[in-house]
């Protein structure tokens, strides 16, 4: 599988899958414009955590990179406000925020050595940043992969693979090095209702991949994992509190309850920057809202339901720490209290 997003160095522009078109079309587009790039997050093209953080990342850099400010001052005056519109388009995945405060540090860094120099700065960043993601899943494959028994069926909830981050994604990361390491390895997909992210990219990609996969309604859950063929749950986050209390895509706790309840394992695989050491506890994220329509008509030929009926559709839900067997990083496994112990290293 390619990357879900990269830098065309020679050209200076964001490229990247346009996630709304799979699994039907395998579409790359490219992106040089910030409002072009607010709408690429803001409508999911671009998607998952990490994969929205190094998108944003780039993204600048391509626009940044055509900003005609003749000085310093108002080079970073234009990106500071471009970082700003661009981090307003999804609230709840840290991963954004995250990157793009690091490209505006790395600029502010750089003064006095002149606009370009601080363009020549920003490409630096934005590359490291993608080459890092690339690393961090990596390393969370390797350390979830023990968790993983030859044989094993896990669950998993949305998409936090590849197409979450650039190449490994975060909870199908330890399901792709223990299937490497020639354990064999099945999943159950949820489709994640209302825009199924599991049904369409989940399948598809570990379908590319070789690897065992079973889509199911998110409603069968309970269902399957009463059967006891459930031996783990991974999922993925998009915020992590500093008190462990874990955001992600809905319907993540309903999973989460339910694992507790069955005595199975219950992983939350991710970088460490999505943990938000700023938010205490999971109470303060702020859950993004979604457009009706998700609900009540994508994916269906014509709107399915009343004219008058209201409609509820938060993007995420917050787990409580207490449900969260473990948090699976690049620096290592660690119960969900334990996170204080890697916050100084963040
Ligand atoms: O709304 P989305 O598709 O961006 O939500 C994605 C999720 O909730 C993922 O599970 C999360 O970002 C973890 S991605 C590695």
């Amino acid at each position: 599988m390619t990357d879900t997003v990269w830098l065309d160095e020679e050209n200076d522009l964001l490229m990247y899958i346009d996630q709304t078109r799979l699994p039907q079309e395998t579409k790359i587009c490219s992106c040089k414009d910030m409002v072009e790039l607010f709408d690429i997050i803001k409508r999911l093209s671009i998607r998952g955590a990490p994969a929205i953080g190094v998108g944003a990342a780039i993204g600048l850099y391509a626009a940044a990179s055509r900003f005609e400010d003749e000085s310093e001052d108002g080079f970073l005056y234009s990106l500071r406000r471009s970082a700003q519109y661009i981090n307003s388009s999804r609230p709840t995945a840290v991963n954004l925020a995250w990157a793009l405060k690091r490209m505006v540090k790395r600029a502010e860094a750089e003064a006095g050595k002149g606009v370009d120099g601080i363009k020549a700065a920003l490409k630096q960043e934005a590359k490291a940043i993608y080459e890092e993601d690339i690393e961090t899943c990596r390393k969370i494959g390797e350390f979830g992969e023990p968790l993983i028994k030859d044989g094993a069926t896990v669950l998993t909830h949305c998409n936090a693979g590849s197409l979450a981050a650039v190449r490994y994604g975060t909870a199908l990361a330890p399901i792709y090095v223990a299937t490497e390491r020639g354990k064999r390895v099945s999943v159950y997909s949820d489709e994640t209702r209302p825009l199924l992210q599991g049904a369409r990219l989940t399948v598809y990609e570990l379908a590319e991949s070789g690897i065992p996969v079973t889509l199911q309604c998110d409603n069968m859950a309970a269902s399957i994992m009463a059967t006891g063929k459930i031996d783990a749950v991974f999922v993925g986050a998009d915020r992590i509190a500093k008190n462990g209390d874990a955001a992600n895509k809905i319907g993540t706790l309903g999973v989460a309850i339910i694992a507790k309840h069955f005595g199975i394992p219950f992983y939350v695989c991710a970088p460490i920057s999505t943990v938000d050491f700023e938010c205490e506890s999971g109470k303060k994220i702020v859950i993004e809202q979604r457009n009706e329509r998700e609900v009540t008509e994508m994916h269906y030929k014509s709107r399915m339901t009343h004219p008058d009926a209201k409609v509820y559709n938060p993007a995420f839900d917050v787990t409580p720490a207490e449900l969260i067997t473990a948090i699976i990083t690049e620096k290592g496994v660690f119960k969900p209290d334990e996170l204080h112990q890697i916050e100084n290293n963040a």
